[in-house]
């Protein structure tokens, strides 16, 4: 399968992703970086391993315009995924239903606790034993689409979120590049296929 990955920053899920793509027998491969920050760090690291880049800024242009560049980009390169990795553009509803079930995020909490912003503060406040990682399909509700994959990280006494959040960045770089790609594998699934030719039947 061919994925696009779009980020807004660091960019390390995408560098995660990309260096797993390289090992033997990969289910994906990485066609396009694209990011809504040209300065965007992982952009440069993308172009340095040889992989097409596309960066536009959101600022000042329409949330659908922008998107829809964005789209342009990742059909272009011929993505048949397109793989959130830290990108902080909400999409529109249009834009997500044309990605349906083949548009997936990475979320740093245990959903269905925490969608949204602060996950490691709120999780650490609750008193929770653990906070964790989440990679689920994209659907119009923000932090809600189906949870396809999850990795636990244990909080310890006197945890801060900055703490959490770099430890719970190790369990995501394990978790995506897997999860991803059983994704994608199930589309040589006979019991997929068939599943989708009875929905096309319908
Ligand atoms: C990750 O924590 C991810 O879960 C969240 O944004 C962060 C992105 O980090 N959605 P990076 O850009 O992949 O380093």
């Amino acid at each position: 399968a061919k994925v696009a990955i779009f980020i807004s920053g660091r960019g390390s899920n995408m560098a995660a992703l990309l260096y797993a793509s390289q090992l033997p027998e990969a289910a994906y491969e990485v066609v396009l970086v694209a990011a809504n920050d040209p300065s965007a760090d992982g952009l440069q690291l993308a172009a340095a391993e040889g992989v097409h880049t596309f960066a536009l800024s959101h600022q000042g242009m329409p949330r659908a315009d922008h998107e829809a560049a964005m789209e342009k980009a990742a059909r272009q390169a011929g993505a048949d995924y397109i793989i959130l990795a830290g990108y902080m553009r909400i999409l529109t509803d249009r834009f997500v239903k044309r990605w349906q079930e083949r548009m997936l995020n990475i979320h740093p909490s245990l959903l269905p606790k925490y969608p949204g912003l602060d996950t490691h503060q709120r999780a650490i406040d609750a008193g929770d034993s653990h906070g964790g990682v989440s990679v689920h399909l994209v659907t119009p509700d923000l932090d809600a689409g189906e949870v396809l994959g999850q990795m636990k990280v244990a909080i310890r006494e006197g945890e801060t979120a900055e703490s959490l959040a770099e430890r719970v960045r190790y369990a995501e770089h394990q978790l995506y590049p897997r999860i991803l790609g059983d994704y994608v594998s199930r589309e040589s699934d006979p019991s997929f296929l068939l599943e989708r030719v009875r929905k096309l039947a319908l």
